[in-house]
């Protein structure tokens, strides 16, 4: 172990916030994938000539059962279509094309269970489970369109879940284990689901959570009669509860099937999986991803953004819950070929040296990971020397990425400098449910790197920031992000609602053509980089996880006999990146301390029950009334500064009482 603890806080943050990184590249002869002028001419081909553009990665990415003759289609915008008469099937992609080569007897995951326990399983091992799943899914009577709900705790029986589900042509559903039963009833629903996969327990940071108790919690709140078969994969001894002629374990229905299953090859525009997330109203949406247009920007981000070698070892921290986990465990890897590290429970547990042992131990060339974990680690470093990045040999590393949130400079370097040694380019990665993979990233060893900043788009990707009667931005001019011109990656609807999708992310007001992506952001005045400053809808981001507001305040209102009307509002926090600051009123007189606490209690009960520990409020207020004004709209700018604790300086001359506005100063 080393001596020093860093804490990441050694050096100011402005002196290297407006210097350019070398984009150099160590290693092994590794060839750079293209020159800075290169990626300017392949950018510009892209717009003047983007049906050969995405024909040519389509057909150089994917193995097609029938090559498609018509790229494009967009007769019924914004609904497009791509290679719409291709045929091809997504684990074949990801699996079958791989046999016989050298990347078959591979190892596709190393797997370390939550108590250290290792495991491993190469390619082919991992195409025979696949079909096995497979075969048990087709026996239970599931077939092409129909959705399947993935309730798993990370690990690689989730992916495996998720590729059976491709190799038949289901559709699948993956919901994070740390979502509650609430959620995952709506999920189950809202799809029509005829199968839910889950596990008898979860194992996390020490604790066995019963998984599959909230999943028989979803089925029992009605509405969920589609659901025939519950497959239950048994994680540990635990004893689950069988319904009987419904419930199933994996040793029951996957252990005695064939290792062979004949892929169900699917039309290109066939849906791969929906997933869904929050929006700004509402319940969360349901993104529809169409299986061709997905993978192949699944794969080729695989190359430009990472790099991939086969000598690579990719560890990508997200669960499958999340998009991140979709496309970077998930399908771009395996596509690619590669080896990767999957963690089960936390990478935090039991303490943060686990991430650098893991690094050491499995000499992971590209770490992915979300600026919360750096935060988190380096916090942790600078506590304990043990948990410190010099302890520990991260010689493997070449690549540090990151995703979710915006990296501050300061985090950025320390993450460049203890944990790379200014030696692995950092790869900060905007990217969205909704857009299936990367969009604005530095190409390693081309783009120079500017801390803080994800830079410039790929190849192919028309960014750009527009003020609100939809004209573009110069340099320097904050406004909102959106992407001019359709490619193929886009979710392709919102499952069920056509009309929420089109008004959602290609509004009239804007023109309906430009995808709106929900955030903000500006480009620097000198290089044009992207810095993306922050959702401008209601739409919280804690953690990395994705809330809406709109959500929380529905779970906060369902306490009917307690509450009258809650706002909810993010704040900064220096851990978690955002935090929920909920702003409560009650139908009873403001309580005293004793019973607010109580009552606050209940509330983030009531939140963690209806959508997920994640989403609990931080802060709580209580008050007589919201601020609103005279017309009755709640003065959310106001709240914001309120959490901030910034002066008041807004006008409130609209505002119906200000003399509310003290009661909502304590904060519980
Ligand atoms: O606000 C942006 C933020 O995460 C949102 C997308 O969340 P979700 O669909 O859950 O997907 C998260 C993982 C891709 C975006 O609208 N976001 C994502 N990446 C970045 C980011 N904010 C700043 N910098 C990023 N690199």
């Amino acid at each position: 172990m080393k001596k020093e603890p860093s804490t990441g806080q050694d050096r100011s943050s402005s002196s290297y916030t407006k210097k350019l990184f070398s984009p150099h590249l160590k290693k092994r002869g590794h060839q750079r994938s293209m020159t800075m002028e290169e990626y300017r001419a392949l950018c510009a081909h892209a717009q003047d000539h983007a049906v050969e553009f995405w024909g040519e990665l389509a057909q150089r990415n994917l193995e097609w059962e029938r090559p498609f003759t018509r790229v494009f289609n967009d007769q019924r915008p914004p609904f497009y279509r791509w290679f719409e008469d291709g045929v091809l099937n997504a684990s074949v992609n990801c699996l079958d094309c791989h046999i016989g080569t050298d990347i078959e007897h591979k190892v596709a995951f190393h797997f370390e269970a939550e108590d250290g326990a290792p495991g491993q399983v190469t390619y082919r091992e991992l195409l025979d489970r696949v079909c096995r799943v497979a075969n048990a899914l087709k026996a239970l009577g599931v077939k092409k369109g129909d959705r399947v709900v993935i309730y798993l705790p990370m690990g690689v029986e989730g992916v495996v879940a998720m590729l059976a589900c491709a190799r038949i042509g289901a559709i699948h559903v993956v919901v994070f284990a740390g979502f509650s039963a609430k959620a995952l009833h709506e999920r189950i629903r809202d799809t029509e689901a005829v199968m839910v996969i889950t596990a008898n327990v979860q194992c996390r940071a020490g604790r066995q959570l019963p998984l599959k108790a909230i999943v028989d919690g979803a089925l029992d709140m009605g509405g969920c009669d589609h659901v025939a078969h519950v497959l239950v994969h048994e994680r540990t001894s635990e004893p689950w509860n069988s319904v009987d002629g419904r419930d199933g374990s994996y040793k029951e229905y996957v252990d005695g099937q064939s290792s062979f299953c004949a892929p169900e090859m699917v039309e290109a525009e066939h849906p791969l999986f929906i997933l869904y997330t929050s929006g700004s109203t509402g319940q969360p949406k349901g993104l529809v991803h169409a299986t061709a247009g997905y993978l192949l920007w699944a794969k080729q981000t695989m190359q430009w953004s990472y790099d991939i070698h086969p000598d690579d070892v990719f560890w990508c921290t997200a669960d499958i819950g999340w998009v991140t986990g979709h496309t970077y465990v998930t399908y771009g890897p395996l596509a690619a070929g590669a080896t990767q590290v999957i963690l089960e429970g936390t990478p935090l547990y039991p303490n943060a040296g686990r991430v650098w042992q893991v690094i050491q131990k499995y000499a992971v060339s590209i770490f992915y990971t979300a600026p919360t974990l750096i935060r988190a680690l380096i916090k942790a470093a600078g506590q304990d020397k043990d948990y410190a990045p010099e302890g520990y040999d991260l010689s493997s590393l070449r690549i540090l990425s990151s995703v979710g949130e915006p990296i501050d400079p300061t985090s950025w370097m320390w993450f460049y400098q203890k944990v790379g040694h200014e030696n692995c380019p950092y790869i900060d990665t905007f990217f969205q449910s909704e857009t299936g993979g990367h969009m604005i990233a530095p190409i390693p060893g081309v783009t120079p790197l500017l801390p803080g900043s994800c830079t410039l788009p790929l190849p192919g990707i028309a960014a750009a920031i527009v003020d609100e009667s939809a004209e573009e931005l110069p340099n320097g001019k904050g406004g909102m992000l959106v992407i001019k011109r359709p490619w193929p990656a886009l979710a392709r609807t919102i499952w069920g609602d056509d009309q929420r999708y089109r008004e959602s992310y290609f509004p009239e007001e804007l023109g309906g053509t430009l995808y709106l992506a929900g955030d903000g952001a500006i480009r620097d005045e000198e290089t044009g980089y992207f810095h993306i400053t922050g959702r401008i809808d209601d739409v919280l981001n804690v953690s990395g996880h994705r809330l809406g507001t709109v959500e929380i305040e529905t779970a906060l209102i369902g306490w009917e006999e307690m509450v009258a009307e809650a706002a909810v509002i993010g704040r900064p926090d220096e851990n978690t990146g955002e935090a929920v600051c909920a702003f409560v009123v009650l139908k009873h007189p403001i309580p005293t301390r004793e019973e607010a606490e109580k009552i606050a209690h209940v509330l983030r009960q009531r939140v963690a029950r209806d959508i997920s520990p994640i989403a609990k409020p931080k802060d709580i207020r209580f008050g007589q009334g919201l601020p609103k004004t005279r017309s009755g709209k709640v003065m959310r700018r106001l709240l914001r500064s309120i959490v901030r604790g910034e002066a008041l300086t807004q006008d409130m001359s609209t505002l119906e009482d200000p003399s509310i506005l003290e009661q909502f100063m304590t904060t519980l």
